[in-house]
């Protein structure tokens, strides 16, 4: 085990560029801060997100390795190593301290929150998430389905091993800033949180329940449930259907679990879900990647293709038009007076916290105060820390 002091002097060195920090979030297994660099003026210049992440050492065990690397970091390095799509959330450095159960990532700063904060701001306000919005979470997300199971989105790598995420839901995709290509109305969905992603390849030898391992509850498919017996096969349809019931509840404002499901075992929108106040479309794509069956749903390569068809050539439907037309053109850019009470149906307004703002009043670091002990400081921090209040709606933690 490497001397504390030594842990703290390659933490600080690793932060020696940044001045402000604040805190974002902290779970169970560690905490994600955002360090500030800044002028001398205090205004800041960059963030990043810092994960830092300790765990028990149950989580250490089951945890997966790639490329040498927890798979956490791992798994992001081999989905940014292309130049086919943006969405990764980028890994900008990191640091492993494997005799502490330890590691640091350094990650491009997403400034409007995760999809967890999308929702219950559009449940306090009682709020329909605009649905163009979500086509675009759809197709980022799949994207990035993609990405995991080919490597590139237009030239599928090889050799490449499969990654199944295992732990998508609401507040594992944050909101990077908009693009200027696509959906610019919108923030960029970006999926994150790989500490429970797997590869799959043929004579993988851990059992079949290992690899289905992880996750949290209320948002795994039914085949990785542990109540499911034979429990697998581990595929990628785990994560289509938890993409689908992250669009499904984003359309309900519903918390997690389970999709509704007919007489016949079918996924519906029930005639009282706010989702059947959506495009047909979208509830029909949303239904099918929410199917009990993990055979019956459909694969990351179809829904992209899917997806590109339908905005290429929305047809008569009216729907898909207007939001083609919302996906290529910022509202402000129409060349129409569009009341005041209207443009707001199609915004979502960015978290309201001073830590998100360019001239913040931020905490600084005191380069000559020495960081707490590493060991000790954990619990320290935890307990007077006051986590960013997730509401009175409580999110499901990963096991
Ligand atoms: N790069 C980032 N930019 C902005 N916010 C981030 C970033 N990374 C993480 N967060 C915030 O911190 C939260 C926790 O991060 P993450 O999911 O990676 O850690 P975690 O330990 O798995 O937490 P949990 O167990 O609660 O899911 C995210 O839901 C998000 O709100
Ligand atoms: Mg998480």
């Amino acid at each position: 085990m490497p001397p504390v002091e030594e842990v703290k002097r390659r933490q600080r060195k690793d932060l020696h560029e940044y001045q402000g920090y604040d805190y974002l979030d902290a779970g169970g297994q560690g905490m994600v801060s955002v360090y500030m660099e800044t002028d001398e003026h205090g205004k800041i210049l960059s963030r990043v997100a810092a994960k830092d992440i300790y765990l028990d050492e149950r989580h250490w065990k089951h945890m997966e390795w790639i490329d040498g690397l927890p798979a956490d970091i791992g798994g992001m390095y081999r989905l940014q190593n292309q130049t086919t799509s943006v969405k990764p959330l980028r890994i900008e450095g990191h640091d492993v301290f494997a005799e502490l159960r330890m590691y640091e990532m350094r990650l491009e700063f997403a400034p409007h929150a995760d999809l967890w904060d999308t929702l219950k701001r559009c449940r306090a306000t009682k709020v329909r998430v605009p649905e163009p919005f979500l086509w675009y979470v759809q197709k980022s997300m799949v994207e990035t389905g993609v990405l995991m199971g080919e490597g590139d989105l237009v030239t599928s790598k090889t050799p490449w091993r499969i990654l199944v995420h295992k732990d998508i839901k609401l507040d594992n995709v944050v909101l990077a800033p908009p693009l200027d290509n696509e959906f610019p109305s919108y923030p960029t969905p970006k999926v994150m949180d790989f500490g429970h992603v797997g590869e799959i390849y043929a004579g993988n030898p851990r059992p079949m329940v290992d690899q289905c391992w992880g996750g949290t509850h209320g948002w795994r498919a039914p085949e990785r449930d542990p109540a499911y017996n034979p429990r697998g096969p581990m595929t990628q349809a785990s994560d289509v259907y938890s993409v689908g019931l992250t669009i499904y509840h984003l359309m309900n404002l519903s918390l997690g679990g389970p999709p509704r499901l007919a007489q016949d075992g079918n996924p519906v929108f029930g005639d009282s879900d706010p989702g059947r106040l959506f495009s047909p479309t979208l509830q029909e794509v949303v239904r099918c990647m929410v199917q009990t069956d993990y055979a019956s749903r459909p694969t990351f390569n179809y829904l992209h293709q899917f997806i590109a068809a339908l905005f290429a050539t929305p047809a008569d439907q009216v729907d898909a038009m207007r939001i083609k037309a919302l996906a290529t053109h910022r509202l402000e850019d129409a060349e129409r007076w569009i009341p005041d009470s209207e443009l707001w149906r199609f915004e979502l307004d960015y978290r309201q916290d001073m830590k998100y703002r360019l001239d913040t009043v931020c905490r600084f670091l005191e380069p000559e105060e020495e960081p707490e002990d590493v060991t000790e400081g954990v619990a320290g921090q935890f307990g007077k820390l006051k986590v960013a209040g997730k509401g009175k709606v409580k999110k499901a933690a990963s096991v």
